[in-house]
């Protein structure tokens, strides 16, 4: 009996090592050891912008007499080049940190990490994927692995068993409880890193790891925005940008506009992806967002193109609709979309911590919504010949029930396509709205995969009436036609760009911009037409026509003083008591965003004592009064005096009689 459990255990002890070790060809052989010299934690990062330079960090519990890292293209690590990592202690842990620089793309590499000959981990690899062009891309992202240790183990297990063409892994933050303690990162990595040794990850911090934790001792990531608390890389067609919504985003602001700037240059980017750890739309009640930056960062996104959002910090999944600014979102489609114009925002926080029950219901924005824990994959490809790239996003979810784990199990799927990705329109956007002057464009023109030699573009036009009219320019930038945009009746233009190569192949891309030049149409309800009032200023009550209006005013004195108002009201009373008594012309003005300037005018009169029911006022009426009572006497006395003046004459007559 006693055979048979010491068989099973020594038979399940080399099966787990088995599994362990067959996968990626490590050589569990080299394992000489698991004590306090043993290197542990190890992962891959990448502090390189454009290409997979390697960064392999790990930590021992006690010091290293010999620490280092072989590395060689051959499995055997024959002709291996060695390197001594630096070493740094933290706390009660000693971390390493080994830079492997200039890998070659594509290249599967094999390395060994140890701490002297009795500390020998197996031997391990990876494979740095990539060149710029290349057609297919594919990458994980996952946030939130704080506390739950289990959790976050299944996730790497599941992700490292399902799958085995992830070229890197992003997460969204919150990747510890207390990111100021340094055992909390050594566990991470230990429960992670039968995923985190052969994949490498970028991180962006989030709330738990504090400003003032271990994160950048622990992890090695590109340093091109401030440090690497936010930074850029580019891979394969896609430009990835990690915001860090831990530390002042008013600062991250312009450096974000410059790297969006950059990507619209590169002939080589296809998509645009931004990541985070807070959201900035947040549909848990309660819990705090960053709706700061929706007039900040959102338009940026729009302008330029950002194509998916992603966040965490709420534990749970989350997909929008493409939305723009929370005003517009595309929900013709629930799964498919073609060349939408705006962008997703996600939500990924379920990869250890305590999962969130939003409650209520969706807000319009949301595609779906799942709270469950789960990891997200997405794939991209680049389709030369069909001039589109696509991206797939897959979401995979982990069931648990009383701390079993079952299969993972597919529960969102999105595909976005682009057609016209050779001809690409950076401006203007979709919807942009113009007045009298025509629209600047640019447009860049990718040359991917295509031989120099036997590639030029040597012809570009436009047109904006269905090709009636073509509009040759010149490297990619150029002004509409402007007697062309004077024929065009207000309202939507659509703006065709074409480009052909020697070969004869016709690119095009299109864009739907909207032209208003037709003014605020301003109607005045109240007051009317020679109104009378008194000490009382007026109110007024006017209707305004215009789909892009954007200020409303009024002046009493032609424009002198001019008084911005929002909603029909009452004329400012101290504008009102300036005037004497007498006419006063009311000018009301609106504009829209296009420039265009309305105005109307009314007129009234102004009498200081209360209107006589709108009649006759009270002191034009004593006047009257007055006025006939004076003429009357006048009169009496006139009469008066003519009687007189006549008796007077008859007397001498009479006397002469
Ligand atoms: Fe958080």
């Amino acid at each position: 009996m006693i055979t048979l459990i010491a068989n099973i255990f020594i038979s399940s002890f080399f099966l787990v090592n088995f599994m362990d070790c067959s996968r990626f060809f490590n050589d569990c052989q080299n394992i000489k050891s698991s004590g306090p010299l043993t290197p542990k934690g190890i992962r891959l990062t990448s502090n390189s912008t454009t290409s997979q330079d390697i960064v392999i960090t790990w930590y021992t519990e006690n010091m290293a007499s010999e620490p280092k890292v072989l590395y060689s293209e051959n499995p055997t690590l024959l002709n291996n080049i060695t390197i001594t990592p630096s070493m740094q202690y933290v706390d009660i842990t000693y971390l390493y940190t080994a830079y492997l620089s200039n890998l070659e793309s594509n290249h599967t590499y094999f390395y060994q990490v140890s701490s002297d000959s009795s500390n020998v981990r197996e031997t391990l690899n990876f494979t740095t994927t990539i060149e710029r062009n290349t057609n297919v891309l594919k990458f994980l992202m996952f946030g939130d692995s704080r506390t739950n240790r289990t959790v976050r183990q299944k996730i790497a297990e599941k992700v490292v068993s399902s799958f085995d063409d992830i070229d890197f892994t992003i997460h969204t933050g919150d990747i510890v409880a207390n990111g100021r303690n340094q055992t909390q990162w050594n566990n991470y990595f230990e429960d992670i890193e039968i995923l985190s040794k052969i994949i490498p990850g970028y991180y962006i911090e989030g709330n738990h790891e504090h400003t003032d934790g271990k994160m950048y001792e622990n992890i090695y990531l590109p340093s091109n925005g401030m440090n690497s608390y936010y930074y850029s890389f580019s891979l394969g067609p896609i430009k990835f940008i990690g915001l860090n919504t831990n530390r002042d985003e008013g600062i991250q602001t312009s450096w974000l506009e410059s790297e969006l700037k950059l990507a619209d240059q590169d002939n080589e980017t296809f998509w645009k992806i931004a990541y985070m750890h807070e959201p900035i739309f947040n549909s848990m009640v309660g819990r705090s967002d960053l709706s700061d930056l929706i007039p900040t960062w959102c338009p940026l996104f729009e302008q330029y193109g950002i194509d998916l959002v992603f966040a965490g910090h709420n534990h749970y999944y989350e997909r929008s609709y493409p939305m723009n600014n929370l005003k517009e979102f595309d929900s013709d489609s629930l799964y498919e979309f073609n060349n939408p114009s705006n962008p997703m925002y996600f939500i990924t926080g379920g990869a250890g911590a305590p999962l969130y029950t939003r409650g209520g219901s969706n807000p319009d924005y949301t595609a779906y919504y799942n709270s469950t824990y789960h990891f997200i994959v997405i794939e991209v490809q680049v389709d030369d010949v069909k001039e589109e790239t696509t991206l797939i996003l897959e979401t995979w979810a982990m069931p648990e029930n009383a701390g079993v784990f079952g299969d993972i199990y597919l529960i969102d799927k999105i595909t976005i396509t682009k057609k016209g990705a050779l001809l690409n329109i950076d401006y203007p956007n979709k919807n942009n709205l113009f007045g009298q002057n025509a629209p600047e464009f640019n447009v860049t023109f990718s040359k991917r995969n295509l031989d120099p030699t036997w590639y030029s573009i040597n012809s570009t036009w436009y047109t904006i009436d269905s090709g009636l009219t073509n509009f040759t320019f010149e490297n990619g930038v150029g002004t509409i036609d402007q007697l062309v945009w004077d024929t065009k009746p207000n309202g939507t233009v659509n703006i065709q760009f074409f480009a052909n190569d020697t070969l004869g192949v016709i690119y095009s891309n299109e864009v739907t911009v909207q032209k208003d030049i037709i003014a605020p149409q301003i109607s005045i309800n109240l007051p009317i037409m020679n109104q009378t009032f008194g000490e009382d200023a007026p109110i007024f009550n006017i209707t305004i026509k215009d789909a892009n209006l954007i200020a409303m005013w009024y002046s009493l004195d032609g424009g002198l003083t001019n008084i911005i108002f929002t909603i029909n009201g009452s004329i400012n009373q101290i504008e009102w008591n300036k005037f004497p008594n007498g006419i006063v012309v009311i000018t009301f003005f609106a504009n829209d965003s296009m420039g265009n300037v309305a105005y109307q005018e009314i007129i009234v009169t102004k009498y200081i004592s209360e209107p006589n029911n709108g009649l006759i006022p009270y002191d034009l009426y004593l006047r009257f009064i007055i006025t006939i009572t004076v003429i009357t006497i006048i009169v009496l006395f006139s009469i008066i005096i003519i009687s007189w003046r006549k008796n007077l004459f008859q007397f001498p007559l009479r006397k002469d009689l």
